[in-house]
């Protein structure tokens, strides 16, 4: 049995919204299996070249990194999460790459990030959008970092066939393809482009089923 069945729906958003103590650790560690066929979708549309500066919104327990880094040639990782047991875990693991000077990891939030105007020529983030009661902010940081011509990719619940624990009084807010496609156009992202994924997961108690992500890909 996994940590995550053993939690109520509302502790389950609690600890994936903010991840704490060693509950937190597990849940991420179960998010891995979890999210993996999604991570790998989204790390190939994000099309990662040499010398790429590549930011992740929401790193989690930092297992997404070394496989960025792993893309191509000199890529460099930054990322930010709200919450301190992630981050202490994320530089743990990722010890080699930071004494390297090629991943950093920041406690920040999305909607207020600590890195200068445009510097990233990708951004990418999986499972953290659904927690903005108003994308608005995040979105607009989120441009004001990328380099003119970089990309976004961004992975969020889609409002279909929601998990039990994906509900709005536990702070998850799902919108649709084309609501999320109005959000980063207001941003100011020239294009954008949505989709909605299936992907096979796990039910908190263990049994298969099909999940429903919106994708969106947006220009600065
Ligand atoms: C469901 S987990 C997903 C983690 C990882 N992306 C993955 O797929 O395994 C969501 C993560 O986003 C972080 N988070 C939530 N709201 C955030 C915000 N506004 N800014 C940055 N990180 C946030 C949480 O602390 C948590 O680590």
């Amino acid at each position: 049995m996994n940590i995550f069945s053993t939690l109520e729906p509302a502790q389950q958003a609690r600890q994936l919204s903010n991840p704490e103590g060693p509950v937190g650790l597990a849940v991420a560690e179960w998010l891995n299996g979890n999210n993996r066929e999604g991570t790998a979708q989204v790390l190939a549309m994000m099309k990662l070249r040499p010398d790429c500066h590549v930011l992740e919104i929401g790193f989690g327990n930092g297992r997404a990194a070394p496989e960025v880094m792993g893309q191509a040639a000199n890529i460099r990782y930054s990322g930010i999460d709200i919450s301190p047991t992630m981050v202490d875990e994320a530089i743990r693991f990722n010890q080699t790459h930071i004494s390297a000077g090629r991943a950093n990891f920041h406690l920040a939030f999305a909607e207020q990030m600590p890195f200068p105007d445009a510097t990233f020529d990708r951004v990418f983030s999986i499972g953290v959008a659904h927690f903005w009661e108003d994308p608005t902010g995040p979105l607009r940081e989120i441009y004001r970092v990328m380099r003119p011509g970089s990309f976004a990719v961004m992975g969020a619940l889609d409002s279909r066939s929601p998990p039990q624990f994906a509900r709005p009084e536990f702070g998850f807010h799902l919108r649709t393809a084309s609501e999320w496609e109005a959000l980063y156009r207001n941003a100011g992202f020239s294009t954008v482009n949505t989709q909605v994924v299936e992907t096979e997961q796990t039910t908190p108690d263990g049994k298969p089923i099909k999940r429903y992500s919106v994708r969106v890909t947006a220009q600065h």
